[in-house]
């Protein structure tokens, strides 16, 4: 029989031809199914990465509620011209506690991914009211209404909780002080040593201006403030030699 031949007689059996097109497309189906069983290995652990504190993972939401990522990404790429205007590349494990992760697609604005530490709360909090009281020219649309905006979560607990179940390692103690972190977080007069303790380098005090209130801005500001800050790039062994 020739090759012909042979291809002829399995287009002429329907039993046949759908067992060898099964065949055929399981194999394709591993080849893309089975990495992802390896997903964790190619994920390398670097030192400063920590779970969002409780106010962080609020602001996180709201952020995700907004449609930032919309207009936003947050994923430096290694390319020169992007490592200059942003900073340090990302790092796959610096958006391993994401979840979904925000890396976004589209940037109308600049990318997010290090504008922690970039502005003073203040700037933010003006920024995000009016854009264009600061960036004359800025084609982002104002949220002044979620400085006015008491901030809702109606179970925090229950929020880490959804974190820790898909791999977020949030521990007994994070979630049994998830409610008084939340607080305390925002709060200029709070013992935040714990908060800390649990959440190294995340920033505390008032965040909107207004003490008295913590509102969805309070959240918001702690979120973007800690971007892209957990990892120490003075002393990140960085193995491409690329900065
Ligand atoms: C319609 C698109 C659009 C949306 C939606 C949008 N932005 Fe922007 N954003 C921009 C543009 C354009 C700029 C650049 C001009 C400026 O600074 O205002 C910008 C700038 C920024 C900056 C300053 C970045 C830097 O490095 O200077 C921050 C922070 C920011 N946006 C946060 C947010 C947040 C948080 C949200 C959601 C609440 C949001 N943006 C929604 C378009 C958008």
């Amino acid at each position: 029989m020739s090759i012909l031949e042979k291809h002829q007689f399995i287009e002429r059996n329907a039993t046949l031809l759908l067992v060898g097109s099964l065949l055929v497309v399981s194999i394709g189906g591993i080849v893309e199914i089975a990495p992802l069983f390896y997903l964790q290995n190619t994920i390398e652990k670097v030192e400063g990465m920590r779970p969002y504190s409780p106010l962080e993972l609020a602001g996180r939401n709201i952020y995700i509620r907004e449609g930032c990522y919309v207009c936003h990404s947050q994923m430096i790429r290694p390319f020169r011209d992007e490592v200059e205007r942003y900073g340090h590349y990302s790092l796959a494990a610096e958006s391993m506690y994401d979840h979904p992760f925000q890396w976004g697609s589209k940037r109308t604005g600049p990318d997010l991914a290090r504008v922690g530490d970039r502005y003073s709360n203040e700037w933010h909090v003006q920024h995000l009211s009016r854009p264009r009281d600061v960036v004359p020219e800025s084609i982002m649309p104002g949220y002044a209404y979620l400085k006015e905006t008491q901030l809702k979560v109606t179970d925090v607990t229950m929020d880490l909780k959804a974190n820790a179940l898909v791999g977020v390692p949030y521990s007994e103690e994070m979630l049994q002080s998830a409610k008084a972190d939340l607080a305390a977080q925002a709060d200029p007069n709070a013992d935040t040593a714990g908060l800390l303790a649990r959440y190294p380098k995340a920033k505390v005090g008032d965040f909107d201006g207004n003490p008295a209130k913590l509102t969805e801005m309070d959240a918001l500001v702690a979120y973007l403030q800690m971007l892209g800050t957990l990892v120490d790039f003075t002393t990140y062994d960085d193995a491409t030699g690329y900065r």
